[in-house]
This record gives C-alpha cells, sequence and structure tokens, in this order.
C-alpha cells in the first residue's frame, strides 16, 4: 500500500548531556546537539574549546564521562559506561593530515575501509571508483598520492570517508594545513559537494568563514559548552550573548547604562543611542554595534577617529575608535578618511543589540 505519510528518518546524531573531564579538569560541559539527515553543522570556536573531543566521543575514540549519544537511530553512548566502538559506528572521518597512504594507489586508498570490512576485490574496486566518480576523481583512480596537489588529496580523503555509504562523516580542520587562498576556493568547493552528495556531517575548524560557507549551522564552541547554533545570518543579528558577539567579532561592545529617558548613554564615550529606550531594562548594559549597523555620514550622530583607512581595491575599510579604551569598529566606506580625522557615522538602531549586565 502507497501512503502520503513522511517517512521518519532519524537524527544523524542525537547528544544528550554529553560531559568529558580528564582528571579534575571538565572539558565538555552539558553538550546538546541535534543532527539532521542531511545537515552540516560546523563546531566553531577558539583552540582548546573542545571541538576535536566532542568528534572523538562521536567517533567512539574517546569515552564520554556522562551523557548519552544515537547516531542514525542507534544508541552508541548511554550513560552507564557502554561505549560502542569505532568500527560499529560505521562513521566517516576526515582528518587535518588527510591520513592518506603514499604506497597505495588512489583507488586501493580509498577502497582500504571495505577492505578492513572484508569486502571482495572486484566489488570494493567497484564501490571505491563510484565514492571516487562522486567527488569528480575517478581519473585519477590509478595515480598515488605524492603526485597530487593538496586540494585533490583532500578529495581522497572526502571519497575514503564516503566509500561505505556512513551516516554521519566528521571532518576535524581539514582544511587547516593548506594555505589561505587554496582554503577559501577548497571551502567553497567542500561545502558545494557535500550538499550534493546529501551528507550529515560535523565540521570543526576555528576559522569563521570556512564555517559560514561550508555549514548549514554554526555551534559557536566556547569553554566546552556550545554557546549558541544557529545560521550564520542569525548569529550575526542575534548573538546570543556578549561572549558570542566578541568571539565572532561582531563589531564594537561598550560599556554604559540604559534610562527610560535618555536611553543608553555612555559617558567616557560621550555617546547616546536614545532609540535604546524601550530595549533593554534600565541599568548598566553594554550594547554591540555592530559593523554592518554604521556607515559615514555627514549628518550622523555617533563621532569615531580614524585610526587606519585600508584600500581593498573595491572599497575602503575605516578602522574606527569610539573613544574610550578598546571600543573600536571597522565599516567599509566609498571614500578615504585621513587618518586621525574625526568622522561621522549614521547608526541603524534596529541593528544594535542590548545585553543588560
Ligand atoms: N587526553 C587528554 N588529556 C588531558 N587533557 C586533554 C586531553 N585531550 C584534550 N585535552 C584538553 O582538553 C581541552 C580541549 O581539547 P580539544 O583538542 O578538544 O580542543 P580543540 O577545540 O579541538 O582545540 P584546537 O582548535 O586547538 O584543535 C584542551 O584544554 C586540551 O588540553
Ligand atoms: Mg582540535
Amino acid at each position: 500500500m502507497i501512503t502520503d505519510a513522511p517517512v521518519h528518518r532519524p537524527f544523524a546524531l542525537q547528544a544528550m548531556k554529553i560531559a568529558k573531564s580528564f582528571g579534575d579538569t571538565k572539558v565538555l560541559r552539558n553538550i546538546d546537539l541535534d543532527l539532521a539527515p542531511s545537515e552540516v553543522v560546523a563546531l566553531l570556536g577558539p583552540s582548546g574549546c573542545g571541538k576535536t573531543t566532542l568528534l572523538r566521543i562521536a567517533a567512539g575514540l574517546l569515552t564520554a564521562t556522562s551523557g548519552q549519544m544515537e547516531i542514525a537511530g542507534r544508541r552508541v553512548v548511554d550513560g552507564s559506561g557502554f561505549n560502542a566502538p569505532p568500527e560499529r559506528r560505521g562513521i566517516g572521518m576526515v582528518f587535518q593530515d588527510y591520513a592518506i597512504w603514499p604506497h597505495l594507489s588512489v583507488l586501493d586508498n580509498v577502497a582500504f575501509p571495505l577492505r578492513m570490512r572484508r569486502q571482495g576485490r572486484t566489488e570494493r574496486g567497484g564501490n571505491a571508483m563510484r565514492a571516487l566518480d562522486r567527488v569528480g576523481l575517478s581519473h585519477l583512480a590509478d595515480r598515488f598520492p605524492g603526485t597530487l596537489s593538496g586540494g585533490q588529496q583532500q578529495r581522497v580523503a572526502l571519497a575514503r570517508a564516503i566509500v561505505a555509504e556512513p551516516p554521519l562523516v566528521l571532518f576535524d580542520e581539514p582544511l587547516s594545513n593548506l594555505d589561505r587562498e587554496l582554503r577559501e576556493g577548497l571551502a567553497l568547493e567542500m561545502g558545494a559537494l557535500l550538499r550534493e552528495l546529501g551528507l550529515s556531517a560535523i565540521y570543526v575548524t576555528h576559522d569563521q568563514s570556512e564555517a559560514f560557507t561550508i555549514a548549514d549551522r554554526v555551534a559557536v564552541m566556547l569553554d566546552g559548552e556550545i554557546a549558541q547554533i544557529d545560521t550564520p545570518e542569525r548569529l550575526f543579528s542575534s548573538p546570543a550573548s556578549v561572549e558570542v558577539a566578541q568571539f565572532l567579532n561582531i563589531g564594537a561592545l561598550i560599556d554604559g547604562n540604559v534610562c527610560q529617558t535618555r536611553g543608553f548613554t555612555c559617558n567616557r564615550d560621550r555617546l547616546n543611542l536614545p532609540d535604546l529606550r524601550q530595549s533593554a531594562p534600565t541599568g548598566p548594559a553594554r550594547v554591540l554595534i555592530p559593523r554592518t549597523a554604521v556607515r559615514p555620514d555627514p549628518a550622523g550622530a555617533l563621532m569615531a577617529q580614524v585610526l587606519r583607512c585600508q584600500f581593498q581595491g573595491d572599497r575602503y575599510l575605516l578602522h574606527l575608535g569610539l573613544g574610550g579604551d578598546a571600543a573600536s569598529l571597522v565599516c567599509p566606506a566609498d571614500q578615504p578618511a585621513p587618518l586621525h580625522s574625526q568622522i561621522s557615522l549614521a547608526i541603524d538602531p534596529d541593528r544594535l543589540r542590548v545585553f543588560p549586565h
């Protein structure tokens, strides 16, 4: 019988209250993460925040201290000591150093995980060829890795990760060994490829633009916690905390005070934002002025000093000081501005965010 009922597909990964300590040091705290089928989530965070630790727990290479995890509907960590071994999870992995064998041909590298599963020679050759075809490398099947470019080696690693049709692929900074220019191009390619292949993936990086290029949603990880998980656009328009705004470098954060009559004021910076009267409870607060909220305008109400003016080919980037200590802002402009001059800026009040103290 054919019905129109939607087919239930379990989460590619579901982490519930995963925590990890090494001795007395808590490295992960209460990680909740749901990854939909065919979704790519980036884990973005500074060095040491726990990204690799979480990935290794998902892969089964490390045991969680507490919490549960399911992969494609199957319990792999149950919080009472049960921890499914890596080979039972069927996950594909791509790491920073690719781990491609130099003495094996491209085809044999890609077929390697199938050999581990004791698949017959002919069958695994066919499957490996199909995986190479999916990443556009079947014409290089007989070559040896040493004769490939960095980007091509990366694709071999991806073909090997997907050859067994895994429910989930884990990436740990796969592009970080490449130089910046190559990385940007490959991030675009990788994002397109992951979507085309419909893979469910967790992609670890500490590069913001790479995360935004590749992922549907980005989990900002700070100090062992997921501080916010959202689309790149929402992270920028509605950062959940001062820490997230700071880490993403969204704009200037200024300490001041909100009052009913004058809105937000900051005496030290002689800054007054009357539009923020209704936006927050009265009292001390920190306001975020995103880069996208300001533009040079002779009639603008906010004064700033030009600290640097950087020509970028199609426009200028003004590095501006808002007075006081570290409050500075980078703002695109059509015209250059003299160093140390004062310019006025118009502010879009709808884009300001207030964080009460
Ligand atoms: N086996 C271990 N024993 C003790 N501490 C560990 C161990 N593995 C990781 N750590 C610590 O856990 C913290 C998180 O490490 P992790 O490798 O997950 O960070 P990361 O976010 O991947 O950083 P990076 O961006 O530098 O790769 C670090 O402080 C690290 O020193
Ligand atoms: Mg790491």
